[in-house]
């Protein structure tokens, strides 16, 4: 699928983007150029001395900034995939830097769009994420808007073969700012109580290979307009402390501000565009641009979710056990939180 293109990935020294080049540096040898465009140049050399250009003549570093228009259109000429991973994605850094955010994740998307469509470019897959989903936060906010625009890029198209679609998922277990990092430092330290939110909590549980399946999964698929959600495991919050600390006692401290104490991927409102393609969702765009409903279902060979569906970390049918958690954090540790 990739063989022979030029992709580019927006945001390709993030922990999406190192994960994404390794694996289609493995299972697609003959790509002809993968392009990481981001803006820090130590994160570039650094990601150099991992996958330098000699050993993988495919690999380009270009060192640019999303918000940048006019050398973002310069780097995708001739650029036939984009992934779109480029966000300022922590929840708080948003909170407090709201125009910022909004330049990054709203106005960089939009600049996306715009060379991929005067580039030619035949492929895009934006990233979303959870918070997305009925969002209490700007950053959610940010990325649900991100969501609409690349949707309804499809409308932009016109004559030209051009796909946009969207690939949502949870965060990764031990991602930053999640409950792994906090508890490993403080059993570190030696502490014997845990500090949780809310132990009623739940959340979905995701590796970074199977976001970056997800996003293969897209683009061998997508007609334009979807957003595809991976089917994934739920765990509750207080089975992650056992598997790590099953002496430790947790204190709770009651939910953050806007923090969700369920995670949502699928809001029930969302459920009549929502079709069943096995192990991943898909959720068709309210409006119709190039397709309709009948020739995007018949091409996904779906149906449709049940009307009371809502794909929520609590009502999930697929649960981690406190061993299966175990196991997986010792894979994550393995795989320095990259797991396989
Ligand atoms: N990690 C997760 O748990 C998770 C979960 C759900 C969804 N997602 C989504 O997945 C995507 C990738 O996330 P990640 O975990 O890889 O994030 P990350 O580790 O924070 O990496 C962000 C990347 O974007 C680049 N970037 C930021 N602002 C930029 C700008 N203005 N122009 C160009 N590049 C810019 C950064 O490089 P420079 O700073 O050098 O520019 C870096 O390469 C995001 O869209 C995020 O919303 C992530």
């Amino acid at each position: 699928m990739l063989n022979n293109k030029v992709v580019l990935i927006t945001g390709g020294t993030g922990s999406f983007g190192k994960k994404f080049v390794e694996v289609v540096l493995r299972d697609y040898p003959q790509v002809k150029k993968l392009i990481v465009y981001s803006r820090n140049e130590q994160n570039q050399l650094d990601m150099q001395t991992q996958f330098p250009d000699t050993t993988y003549p495919a690999m380009r570093y270009f060192i640019g900034d999303i918000r940048d228009a006019e050398r973002l259109r310069r780097a995708c000429e001739g650029v036939d995939v984009i992934i779109h991973a480029a966000a300022i994605r922590n929840v708080n850094t948003a909170t407090y830097n709201p125009d910022e955010c909004i330049k990054t994740n709203i106005l960089g998307a939009q600049n996306v769009i715009n060379a991929a469509l005067a580039c030619g470019v035949h492929d895009v897959i934006a990233l979303s994420s959870e918070k997305a989903c009925a969002p209490t936060t700007l950053y959610g906010a940010t990325k649900l808007t991100s969501d609409k625009l690349f949707t309804a890029a499809n409308n932009l198209s016109g004559t030209k073969d051009i796909r946009f679609s969207v690939v949502r998922f949870s965060s990764v277990l031990g991602g930053s700012g999640s409950a792994y990092p906090i508890w490993k430092q403080a059993l570190d330290q030696r502490k014997t109580t845990l500090p949780v939110t809310d132990k009623q909590m739940t959340r979905f549980n995701i590796s970074m290979v199977e976001a970056v399946q997800t996003v293969l999964f897209a683009l061998e698929h997508h007609v334009g307009g979807e957003i595809f959600v991976p089917k994934c495991m739920s765990y509750h919050i207080t089975d992650l402390a056992k598997a790590m600390a099953p002496s430790c006692q947790l204190e709770e401290t009651g939910l953050r501000t806007n923090e969700k104490l369920h995670e949502e991927l699928i809001t029930n409102a969302d459920a009549q565009d929502t079709i069943d393609l096995g192990n991943y969702y898909a959720i068709l765009p309210a409006v119709t641009f190039n397709h309709s409903r009948e020739e995007m279902l018949q091409h996904h060979g779906a149906r449709f979710v049940a009307s009371d569906f809502h794909y929520c970390s609590d009502k999930n049918t697929q649960w981690d056990s406190v061993d299966t958690l175990r196991a997986k954090i010792k894979r994550y540790i393995d795989h320095n939180f990259e797991a396989k």
